[in-house]
């Protein structure tokens, strides 16, 4: 329906001869009444943007009734310019209401639409992870070792030059300090004497032991280990050992032997070989490497095993008077064993991992074989 500015009202008006600014006034209150109706009935946004410009645009309903402000005086000019400025505010701020009206409920119609529980439970299958052959293998080794009275201990990764060496009949001279270069911690001060590294072996987990629970003793120390090495497929600057040590009277090589035999037993899922050759360790004495027949071709000879049929497996010995004394026991009295083997060469031996670097380079593709 068009607009009539022309009313009864005005009509009989201008009848009388009544002011322009009369008639001007009364058609802007139309003009602002049924501008309002049609802003009240627009259903979107693109509605509202419409009237906005059918009455307010520079070709809308307003502008072109205000043309006709050029044949009233300055006073009606003013008068009708400072109405007519009134309701374009008005009717703007009418539009902008609609707007943001449209836009919350379009919001809550989203908000209704796309609702979830955060609550309930995904309906999705849920990728669960699982522990690293590292962890694996290592917990196989603590539940065999705690089966045959062993504790399981803790050490420092950060470790004491002391606990590290000295304690193990490695003083600073020695040469096999330069088989096991690592990093070491910056000291506070030049006085400081006490200096920090990272642990080279478990093996200082031996004294710590010692100085803890004195004898007899059964406790293997799993856990971390640094070198600065170059990696390659064989070496890495981080990998895992575990430390063995057992203490009491009459220890002697032949329970070393029932225990790597047991170990391995429980780890391989068969019988596997051992076999001791001379091997130099400052803190055992006599000092071994123990092999263990290869477990890829069951001692035949391979390529893994370079063909002998044997695999170097960890080292191990009696443990030497002084790191007894060291932990306070008395070697009069008391004799013991001690073993150390990479957890890391385990895994690699037990699923025929050629690459150190894969276990800890955390791809997923890799890990999700195990
Ligand atoms: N700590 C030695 C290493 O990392 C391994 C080792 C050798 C541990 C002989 C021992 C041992 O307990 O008796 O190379």
């Amino acid at each position: 329906m068009g607009i009539n500015y022309f009313s009864y009202r005005n009509r009989r008006c201008l009848g009388r001869g009544i002011g322009k600014n009369v008639i001007m006034l009364n058609q802007l209150q139309t003009i602002q009444i049924e501008c309002k109706k049609a802003i009240e009935n627009c259903q979107s946004l693109v509605d509202v943007e419409k009237k906005r410009v059918e009455f307010l645009g520079r070709k809308g309903k307003l502008s072109a009734l205000l043309k006709q402000i050029v044949n009233l005086s300055d006073d009606q000019k003013k008068e009708i310019g400072q109405k007519s400025n009134q309701i374009k505010k008005e009717l703007e701020g009418c539009l902008n209401n609609k707007v943001a009206e449209l836009e919350s409920s379009s919001i809550n119609e989203k908000l209704k639409n796309e609702w979830i529980d955060i609550t309930q439970p995904s309906l999705c299958s849920q990728e669960i992870g699982h522990s690293h052959p590292l962890t694996q293998v290592q917990k196989a080794v603590e539940d065999i070792f705690v089966s045959m009275g062993f504790m399981v201990l803790d050490g420092p990764e950060l470790e004491s030059e002391y606990y590290n060496f000295e304690a193990l009949n490695i003083p600073s001279w020695h040469p096999a300090r330069d088989a096991q270069d690592t990093f070491y911690i910056k000291q506070k001060s030049k006085k400081d004497t006490n200096k920090f590294l990272l642990r080279t072996h478990t093996s200082p987990m031996q004294v710590r032991a010692m100085r803890k629970y004195g004898a007899p003793l059964r406790s293997i120390a799993p856990g971390r280990v640094f070198r600065n090495e170059a990696t390659d497929a064989c070496h890495d600057h981080t990998f895992y050992q575990v430390e063995g040590l057992m203490i009491d009277e009459n220890i002697s090589i032949a329970n070393l032997i029932a225990v790597m035999k047991t170990l391995l037993k429980e780890i391989f899922e068969k019988d596997i070989d051992v076999r001791l050759r001379p091997g130099y360790f400052p803190f055992v004495e006599p000092g071994f490497e123990v092999d263990l027949s290869c477990v890829f071709c069951d001692g035949k000879g391979c390529k893994i095993c370079g063909n002998t049929g044997w695999i170097e497996f960890s080292g191990a010995g009696m443990v030497h008077p002084n790191v007894l004394k060291a932990g306070g026991i008395d070697p009069e009295k008391y004799s013991g064993f001690a073993f150390g083997f990479g957890t890391t060469r385990l895994v690699m031996m037990k699923y025929g991992i050629d690459d150190i670097r894969l276990l800890l380079n955390g791809d997923l593709r890799f890990l999700k074989q195990f």
